[in-house]
């Protein structure tokens, strides 16, 4: 019996950066993605794959749909599902008004499976196959979380929140206690099947000086872990850090002191920093994560495009749900494209859909894992229905060119427009059931 399967459907992926090369992208207008075990054997055109398949071969019919791989989330708060669109001021009065309360009910093994399930199907409703995600402070919300990803078979990176100062006391950990936790979940989680570990400072401001030390100390020993952390959101915040470490250069500082800046590091937010944090990140390969609709929703600032690229730091795109509004990386397009035209830069489509798959997985350090169609890489796919709405129909039949076609989608698309979602090459997610 043959393993092999095969979807028939217009293919977008990326080998490169289309900012930096012409060559960045391939489309096959009428393509076959070939799929085998779980990984991706091929991706062309129809009229030149269609006779390399094992006699006996389902060919899946997406015609009229483009296939592209999984979207890469790569800051998310799992925790806050059920407080997103929860209005307050600012950072720092919606951290202690909602965010504090609503974590605080992840100690529940059972509260946290709940919401970790409920999650993880709203990320494959919207096509999001990989996240890095913060869960809570307590261990049981990290086993709750991987727990719910590994049932759909997903490859994603989490972590305990490390806490032990300026929090409230039923969330707070110590500097040891965040350590060995954290050193516990890596031995439980890390590389087990596709879960990954990800340290979780949540931001300078609630760590002593003690506990990010131990997180440099674990971001030393295991290197292939993940670390995330908040940087640079709020101008509030920033004033914060510098009375908290006046002997600091920058907030970036902070956290490159005690070793936490290096590849598979994951800084989200990154809007108040200057040239030279900038040039920090890019030499030590720590990448940003920049959160559109949550810096709008929550007042932070406008991310600077164009001071990124002149540094070449890596960048991707986040949702930062709770404290951003939707779940959609499409919608989250929508809103990159509005922040980088407030900066002056103009940001086309086929940039964006980039920065949502292959410039997530570089910055998780993942290409060849996920985020394209090379051959050997993992099949997380994503079947996206230009017409999924009476408006996106209406949009996208009035396209002359795939940049037209593209930016339609990311500026008019959402859940509905996701017809499909494959992890591994296993369909977790099909629109309307
Ligand atoms: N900074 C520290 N914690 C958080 C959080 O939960 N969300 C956001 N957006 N910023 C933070
Ligand atoms: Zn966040």
């Amino acid at each position: 019996m043959s393993t092999v399967k095969a979807f028939r459907a217009s293919i977008l992926h990326f080998t490169a950066d289309p900012a930096m090369s012409d060559k960045a992208h391939s489309w096959h207008e009428d393509g076959l993605l070939v799929v085998v075990q779980g990984r991706v054997l091929a991706a062309g055109d129809y009229d030149r794959l269609k006779d390399t398949l094992p006699p006996g071969t389902q060919v899946r019919d997406y015609r009229g749909k483009i296939i592209m791989p999984g979207f890469i989330d790569t800051h998310i708060h799992y925790p806050q599902t059920d407080m997103i669109a929860s209005p307050a001021p600012g950072l720092l009065p919606w951290l202690d008004t909602y965010t504090f309360p609503t974590e605080r009910q992840f100690k529940d093994p059972e509260h946290a499976r709940g919401v970790a399930d409920f999650f993880v199907k709203e990320l494959l409703r919207c096509g999001t196959t990989t996240a890095m995600v913060y869960c809570t402070v307590h261990q049981e919300s990290v086993d709750a979380f991987f727990g719910a990803a590994e049932a759909h078979n997903l490859r994603v990176a989490a972590g305990k929140v490390m806490m032990d100062r300026h929090c409230p006391d039923f969330l707070q950990d110590t500097a040891e206690r965040g350590a060995r936790e954290s050193e516990e979940l890596i031995h439980r989680w890390h590389n087990k099947g596709r879960n990954m570990y990800a340290l979780t400072p949540r931001f300078a401001p609630t760590s002593t000086e003690a506990q990010l030390a131990m997180c440099g100390e674990l971001a030393r020993a295991y290197p292939d872990t993940y670390v995330q952390t908040h940087v640079a959101e709020n101008t509030d915040e920033v004033a914060w850090v510098k009375s908290l470490f006046p002997e600091a250069r920058s907030y970036l500082d902070v956290y490159d002191k005690f070793g936490l800046l290096r590849k598979r590091s994951m800084y989200a937010h990154c809007i108040w920093l200057d040239d030279e944090d900038r040039a920090r990140m890019a030499d030590t390969g720590a990448a940003v994560s920049m959160c559109a609709t949550s810096n709008l929703f929550l007042g932070s600032g406008l991310f600077d495009f164009a001071a990124a690229d002149r540094q070449q730091v890596a960048l991707s795109l986040a949702t930062d749900v709770g404290g951003g509004t939707s779940f959609s990386m499409l919608q989250t397009m929508n809103e990159t494209y509005k922040v980088a035209r407030m900066g002056g830069t103009y940001l086309p489509a086929l940039r964006m859909f980039y920065m949502a798959t292959l410039g997530g997985a570089r910055s998780m350090q993942l290409e060849g894992t996920v985020g394209n169609f090379v051959a050997g890489a993992e099949a997380d796919f994503v079947v996206l229905d230009p017409k999924a709405t009476p408006l996106l129909e209406r949009r996208t039949t009035r396209c002359d060119s795939l940049e037209e076609l593209l930016f339609a989608v990311a500026l008019l698309g959402d859940d509905r427009t996701v017809a499909a979602t494959y992890a591994a090459g296993a369909q977790v997610h099909q629109r309307g059931e």
